[in-house]
């Protein structure tokens, strides 16, 4: 199902306007500006480290959630401007994964660098997130126009699926540290948020793939 036009028409005025994408970005930087104050005035809570280590992981695993539902919903309202936004989600993903990682590696290791490599080998939480991460580098690196058209499309693409595997292994890193307290009502929410945002792309790919049997059927017969 497709919202019809009427309403869709200044909608998708609203999303190519300039000034949408500079609301986006200065939104985006919030969660970020908080806890900066937070620090600055010390209204972090009793164990300030542990709360920005953890904030930094849920706000990267919401705008990973963001960017994975630029597309259904794309289609869904069919609001093709959507996808104008994507990228800057995609970046901020990463940009909140880079802080939660240098926090933890900060706070809870005093950057020192031996003592987190052991840390990767030792927790498979940290094994876990840590992959996710590394994997995440290089979607950001290759997001802009110049890396699509030196990679190519089909190479980009390719390339750029391995934002299915950053969700799963965010998903068990979440949970993998929450089970030491058996404490899963989040983890559940996000692991049905994904799993709703994955499933549908199976299902439009398992789609195509049907269609496109029956069309080459057809044009046999
Ligand atoms: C895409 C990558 C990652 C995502 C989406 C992610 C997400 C999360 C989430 C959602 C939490 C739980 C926050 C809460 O309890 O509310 C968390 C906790 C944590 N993550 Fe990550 N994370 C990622 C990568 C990493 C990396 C690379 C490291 C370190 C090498 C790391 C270390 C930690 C630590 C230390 C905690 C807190 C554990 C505690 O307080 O007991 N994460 N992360």
């Amino acid at each position: 199902m497709v919202l019809t036009s009427t309403p869709r028409r200044p909608l998708q005025s609203l999303l190519l306007h300039p000034a949408t994408k500079r609301a986006l970005f200065v939104v985006a930087l919030v969660p970020f500006t908080l806890l900066v104050i937070g620090i600055v005035r010390h209204t972090l809570g009793a164990n300030p480290a542990e709360t920005l280590i953890r904030s930094l992981g849920d706000w990267t695993l919401r705008f990973l959630c963001l960017t994975l539902a630029i597309t259904p919903l794309r289609q869904w309202t069919g609001l093709a401007a959507l996808a104008r936004l994507r990228r800057m989600l995609g970046l901020f993903t990463a940009f909140y994964a880079t802080l939660h990682f240098l926090a933890y590696a900060v706070f809870d290791m005093e950057l020192a660098w031996s003592d987190i490599v052991r840390d990767v080998g030792k927790r498979p939480f940290i094994l876990v997130g840590t992959t996710a991460f590394l994997l995440l580098l290089p979607l950001a690196a290759t997001s802009f126009n110049r890396a699509i058209r030196w990679l190519g499309a089909a190479r980009w693409q390719a390339l750029h699926r391995l934002v299915y595997a950053i969700a799963l292994l965010a998903i068990l890193h979440f949970f993998w540290m929450r089970a030491g307290k058996r404490n899963f009502g989040e983890v559940a929410v996000y692991a049905a948020i994904l799993g709703v945002l994955l499933g549908w792309r199976v299902v439009r790919a398992a789609q195509g793939r049907y269609f496109m049997k029956l069309g080459s059927q057809s044009a046999k017969g």
